[in-house]
């Protein structure tokens, strides 16, 4: 018999997969348009509002996180509108680039390498120019781990009505604490292949009532990752496009492990404890 090899994927994602979620992705294959299919995906949505902490939809997208992220600004913002984009890091240097192919005016707001964006910089920029129509930051910046201050940042940005707070969480999402309502994030997107602890090929997007006022305004091209034709289609119980049978039943079975098998709370506790073991001065 062949043996397999099997190694320690040690890195913010991928990650290695649960036995349970390998089961899952070897099941064999059913059809989307289906009752059965129909109810696993009303329950993983469901439990992916419960990891997001909001009473908004959640979405589901066929895409690497970048998909998700696309998604972010294409449905609330449009040509010309005013962005700030904090860059610390490769991925935040990468979202500014997107959002100023969709046409946006981005002002980045580097930091140093390793830090996070200082608060008093941002609520300057905000004061200074009252019309930005969003800030968007990652919540860790993987390329050097950084995490920002999302919760002090939601609280500044909810006091500007115009102004929309959207999060790159690729790799902080379902990792650390992030409730996205009490929080006032009004756009955050999570990556299968980091805390979901999946393969890479599914992102999930939310948006905040907020963020909802202004998606039917937002002029930028969408069509695949346009949420309100998803929303359409998950309140008949489908995904607009052909589903990800196979992610999504994974994913089903990942969210179960966390959500109830762990509890979120320990889930973070964990993740705290291996972080701060990975980052402490005697190793
Ligand atoms: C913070 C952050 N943003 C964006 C991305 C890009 O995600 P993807 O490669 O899944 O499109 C990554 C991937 O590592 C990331 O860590």
């Amino acid at each position: 018999m062949q043996t397999v090899f099997e190694y320690n994927v040690l890195a913010p994602g991928p990650v290695n997969l649960h036995p349970k979620v390998r089961e899952a992705l070897a099941l064999p294959m059913i059809h989307h348009r289906t009752p059965d299919f129909d109810k696993i995906l009303a329950r993983t949505l469901q439990k992916l509002k419960t990891l997001f902490r909001t009473q908004e939809p959640a979405f589901i997208l066929s895409s690497t996180g970048s998909g998700g992220l696309e998604a972010l600004l294409v449905n609330t913002l449009s040509p010309g509108d005013e962005v700030l984009g904090i860059d610390s890091g490769k991925f935040g240097e990468r979202w500014c680039e997107m959002a100023t192919t969709f046409g946006a005016k981005v002002t980045v707001l580097k930091t140093g390498w390793g830090e996070a964006v200082k608060i008093s910089e941002v609520a300057k920029h905000l004061s200074d120019h009252p019309n930005t129509r969003a800030v968007i930051c990652q919540a860790c910046e993987t390329s050097t781990g950084v995490l920002h201050p999302i919760r002090e940042l939601g609280e500044l940005i909810h006091q500007y009505p115009q102004t929309l707070f959207l999060v790159d969480g690729i790799t902080a999402l379902g990792a650390v604490p992030m409730p996205m309502d009490e929080w006032h994030i009004d756009g955050i997107v999570g990556g299968s292949q980091k805390a979901f602890m999946l393969p890479t090929g599914l992102s999930f997007v939310a948006f905040s009532k907020k963020a909802w006022k202004q998606i039917p305004d937002a002029k930028c091209a969408r069509f695949y990752f346009d949420v309100r034709k998803e929303m359409k289609a998950n309140q008949k119980g489908e995904t607009f496009f052909s589903s990800n049978v196979t992610m999504i039943r994974a994913l089903d079975v990942v969210l179960d492990l966390i959500l109830t098998e762990k509890g979120l709370e320990n889930h973070f506790e964990q993740i705290a404890e291996r972080a701060n073991f990975a980052t402490s001065p005697e190793i």
